[in-house]
C-alpha cells in the first residue's frame, strides 16, 4: 500500500468552502474506488479570518505547508476586505513562498458544454496554458513615492529572471512533448513593445527550443493577437508558455471558450515542492451558502490534484466522469443558481460516476 497523501485544505471565501465540499468528497469517491489512502487538514484562512483576527496567513502556516503532499484551495476574495489584501498575502503568497513557478491551466471545452465560439467544438478547443507563476509584474517590486500629491509616482516592475524565465519555458516543452499532440509551443508576449524582459523570453524560447526540443515546433503570437486567435482559431494551440499578468489574463478568455468560469481549473506547480490546486473562479461572495454554485471547476481541479499525486486512474476517471456528466445534459446549463439542480447534488452525480468507473 502506497503513502497516504497528506493535503491541506483552504476552503477560503464565500463560495470556496461549498465547492470544496464537493471537491473533498470526489476524493473521497476516488479514495475508495481506487484504493489509496489520503488524509486533509482544513485552514480557516480567508476574509473572516482576517477580519476577526487581523491574521491574513502567517510564515509559520505556509512552513506548515511544506510538510503537505498538495494544497487544495477553494476561493479567496471577500467584499469587506480592500482588494490586494487577501489576493497577495494568501493566493500570492503561497505561490510565491512555496515557489509554485508554474501555473497550469488547460482549456478544454467537453463535449455538451454551450461555447459561445460559433461554429468551435471539443475538436477545435482543447490546450494547455503554461504562466509563469513567481516573477513578472506580479511580483511586487515598485512602490508609490508622494502618495497623494499631485508630484505622485508609481512605479511597479516587471521583474524577469533568466532562470525564471528558462523553467517555466522548460516545463512548457516538456508538456508540449508528453502531449505528442501538435508538438507545438506558442510563446505569447509583446516582444513589440516590451523589449526587455520579452527579449529575455523570447531568447530563452529560442535557446532552449533550438538546444533542446528540436521536435516541438515554435510559434511566436503578440498577446493582442492571441486573444483574437483563442475566439477566432482555437484550434492552432496546443501548449501556450506566457508571463504570469498576461497568463493571468488569456486564461479568463480561454476560461470563457471552454464553458466559462463553471469548469476552468488550475494547477500553482513547484514540480520539485508543494503545489497547490485551485478553480479559476472567485469567491462569488453574493451566492454564499445558498448551494447554487457549480463545483465543476473545483472539482476538475481535484482530478488535477489526484493526477499530480500519483493516482493516474483516479485522476482520469474524475476527468471522465466531469466529462460524462456534462455530455450527459444533466446539468442544464453551468451558471450558477441556473444548473437545475444544487451544488451537492451536482457533486453527488459525479461521485457517482466515479465509482462506476471504478467498477467498469
Ligand atoms: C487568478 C487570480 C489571481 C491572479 C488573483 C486573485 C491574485 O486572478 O488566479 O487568476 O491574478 O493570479
Ligand atoms: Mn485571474
Amino acid at each position: 500500500m502506497s503513502a497516504t497523501h497528506q493535503i491541506a485544505v483552504i476552503p477560503g471565501d464565500g463560495i470556496g468552502p461549498e465547492v470544496t465540499d464537493e471537491a473533498m468528497k470526489i476524493v473521497d469517491a476516488a479514495a475508495e474506488t481506487f484504493g489509496f489512502n489520503y488524509e486533509t487538514q482544513s485552514y480557516g484562512f480567508g476574509g473572516d479570518m482576517y477580519l476577526a483576527t487581523g491574521d491574513v496567513l502567517p510564515d509559520s502556516a505556509v512552513e506548515e505547508f511544506r510538510s503537505f503532499n498538495a494544497i487544495f484551495l477553494g476561493a479567496i476574495g471577500h467584499p469587506d476586505v480592500a482588494p490586494g489584501i487577501l489576493e497577495k498575502g494568501i493566493l500570492l503568497k503561497i505561490r510565491f513562498d512555496l515557489d509554485q513557478y508554474i501555473n497550469l491551466r488547460p482549456i478544454k471545452l467537453y463535449p455538451g458544454v454551450p461555447c459561445p465560439l460559433a461554429d468551435k467544438g471539443p475538436e477545435e478547443i482543447d490546450f494547455v496554458v503554461v504562466r509563469e507563476n513567481t516573477e513578472g509584474i506580479y511580483s511586487g517590486a515598485g512602490g508609490i513615492q508622494y502618495k497623494g500629491t499631485p508630484q505622485e509616482v508609481s512605479t511597479q516592475i516587471h521583474v524577469t529572471t533568466r532562470f525564471g524565465v528558462e523553467r517555466a519555458v522548460r516545463y512548457a516543452f516538456e508538456l508540449a512533448r508528453k502531449r505528442d499532440k501538435m508538438k507545438q509551443l506558442h510563446l505569447v508576449a509583446k516582444t513589440n513593445v516590451l523589449t526587455f524582459v520579452h527579449d529575455t523570453w523570447q531568447r530563452a524560447f529560442d535557446e532552449v527550443g533550438e538546444a533542446d526540443y528540436p521536435d516541438i515546433q515554435r510559434e511566436y503570437a503578440h498577446v493582442d493577437a492571441a486573444c483574437m486567435w483563442f475566439v477566432k482559431n482555437p484550434e492552432w494551440f496546443d501548449v501556450v508558455v506566457t508571463d504570469n499578468q498576461l497568463g493571468d489574463i488569456i486564461t479568463d478568455l480561454g476560461a470563457v471558450i471552454q464553458g466559462g468560469m463553471g469548469v476552468a481549473a488550475s494547477g500553482n506547480l513547484n514540480p520539485e515542492g508543494v503545489s497547490m490546486f485551485e478553480p479559476i473562479h472567485g469567491s462569488a461572495p453574493r451566492y454564499t451558502g445558498q448551494g447554487k454554485i457549480n463545483p465543476i471547476a473545483a472539482i476538475a481541479a481535484a482530478g488535477m490534484m489526484l493526477d499530480h499525486l500519483g493516482e493516474a486512474k483516479a485522476a482520469s476517471a474524475v476527468e471522465g466522469a466531469v466529462a460524462s456528466v456534462l455530455a450527459g445534459g444533466k446539468i442544464a446549463d453551468l451558471g450558477a443558481g441556473r444548473m437545475g439542480m444544487s451544488t451537492s447534488e451536482a457533486g453527488n452525480l459525479i461521485a457517482a460516476e466515479v465509482r462506476r468507473a471504478g467498477k467498469g
